[in-house]
């Protein structure tokens, strides 16, 4: 963050300072875990229901904090007191961001791949200026100014997600980070559940582009019709990206070759250049192309980002994360969530590097997808069937639907088991496993993680995720 005294903290923040000197100033971090306060931090304390942070604010002072901002008065403590430290220090963000004039803050938002091409565009911005673009997703009304309020004199490019469960939501993200550079990836139906339609999932993800100033840019998925027609709802200039022969980014002449890495051709205006991707999965070839969008903008000769984007490599775990074992294993460790879509990404992804291979499935129950529960997972069980997979493994009885969709495929060579939980996966998995198979993992969050995890012991990862 920017130095600010607490008089300048409590302004942004229309707080009152108690038992607090006005000119002491933060110079560290914002934190709201005691456990990372160091010298210099503001601490924040949340009324948890569970854990009141204002019974950590004594603690956070002896670790350095110079103030606490919270909801109530704390005996001994100097603090900057709010109504709701969550409002509170979403308006500290803005103010942080409001006073680094040479920032580009550059928000996405989608159903499926925010935090992977968030971690791309990162590493292609990193190389053009100083960068906050953390691991994990912080895309909430928490995350997204916790991040942002790491941003500081020398940051240059602060690359923010944008998640959204409902209309709104996106909008109040903008105010508190107001984006220059918007990217929509795609409409699909995760949290549909919540929307009640894709419509209304489009409604909400064009927000991103609507909080643009007119002398912004909205980067747009040409392929996916619902992002294309956002370019109505912005004053700003649009680039299109995508496979569309019209997009003013593009990938041409696409291939894979048999770890399921994409290599094509980049198009631009600027001219074409050959790029092979080290990332894995039919999929990367989108967010890659969001990501030399956003890159080009920011002044990115076209050889260098076509070298850039063949350098890529994985930052946050669990996203289509490929390793080897030393058994001759091949796991896709893909667990960190799962809607429709991904897991169709996944499973295509699956097949690609199995050819050739016994390919096992261990898919596990896609969360918030309300009325579409059902049918979401059945079609998924059919297209591991259509797709060949050879062993499906179906973890929790809420997923049990995926099983249906595949046994009810007729003529698929295949076999699944419906198990009751991941401990039973894991058991299956270590009788069934040979040298040469390749196994994706996936589900929704915490739901397969333990899988994935029993499958990782003794190996290494390709693409080196380290959070
Ligand atoms: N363009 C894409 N299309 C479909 N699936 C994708 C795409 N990009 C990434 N995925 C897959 O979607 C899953 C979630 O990826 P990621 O964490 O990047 O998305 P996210 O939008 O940040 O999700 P969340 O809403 O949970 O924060 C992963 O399994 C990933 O491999
Ligand atoms: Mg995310």
């Amino acid at each position: 963050m920017i130095a600010l005294t607490l008089a300048e903290v409590a302004a942004a923040v229309d707080g009152r300072l108690v038992a607090a000197d006005p000119a002491v100033t933060v110079t560290g971090t914002v934190e709201f875990d005691s456990r990372k306060v160091a010298p210099g931090a503001l601490f924040v304390a949340f009324p948890g229901e569970k854990v009141d942070g204002h019974d950590y604010a004594a603690g956070a002072m002896e670790s350095g904090a110079v103030a606490v901002l919270g909801t109530r008065e704390v005996p001994g403590v100097p603090m900057v007191l709010v109504d709701d430290a969550l409002t509170a220090m979403g308006r500290l963000a803005r103010a942080v961001v409001d006073r680094l004039p040479g920032l580009t803050v550059v928000g996405l938002t989608g159903s499926s791949g925010k935090t992977t091409t968030k971690d791309l565009i990162g590493q292609l911005t990193v190389r053009l200026g100083t960068t906050v673009a953390p691991p994990g997703s912080f895309n909430n009304e928490l995350g997204h100014p916790y991040t942002a309020l790491q941003a500081g004199p020398d940051t240059r490019y602060l690359v923010l997600e944008k998640g959204s469960r409902g209309v709104g939501h996106v909008r109040y993200l903008c105010e508190i980070v107001p984006p220059r550079i918007s990217v929509v990836l795609n409409v699909g139906t995760s949290h549909i559940g919540e929307f009640g339609s894709q419509e209304t999932i489009a409604l909400a993800k064009g927000e991103l582009v609507e909080a643009l100033p007119s002398d912004g840019l909205a980067v747009l998925n040409a392929d996916d019709p619902r992002v294309d027609a956002m370019a109505s709802r912005t004053s700003a200039r649009v680039v299109r990206y995508g496979e569309a022969p019209d997009a003013d980014v593009r990938a041409e002449d696409v291939t894979l070759d048999d770890r399921g890495r994409a290599s094509y051709t980049l198009v631009t205006p600027e001219g074409s250049a050959p790029v092979r991707l080290g990332l894995t999965g039919r999929h990367q070839v989108s967010n890659t192309l969001a990501a030399a969008a956003v890159a080009r903008e920011l002044g990115m000769p076209l050889a260098e980002l076509a070298t850039a984007l063949g350098e890529l490599g994985l930052v946050s775990t669990r996203r289509m994360d490929v390793f080897d074992r030393p058994d001759g294993v091949t796991v896709i460790d893909d667990s960190y969530n799962a809607n429709p879509a991904s897991m169709s990404a996944a499973l295509k992804a699956l097949a690609t590097l199995g050819r050739g291979r016994r390919t096992v499935a261990v898919l596990g129950y896609m969360a918030e997808l309300g009325p579409f529960e059902r049918d979401g997972h059945a079609e998924v069980g059919q297209l591991a069937a259509e797709l060949g997979v050879d062993r499906l493994l179906v973890v929790g009885e809420p997923a049990a639907p995926i099983h249906e969709g595949a046994t009810a495929v007729a003529n698929w060579g295949g076999e699944s088991v419906l198990l009751t939980d991941q401990a039973a996966a894991v058991e299956v998995l270590r009788g069934e496993l040979r040298p040469g198979d390749v196994v994706l993992v996936k589900g929704s969050r915490y739901r397969t993680w333990e899988v994935a995890d029993a499958l990782r012991a003794d190996a290494t990862s390709e693409n080196g995720a380290t959070a």
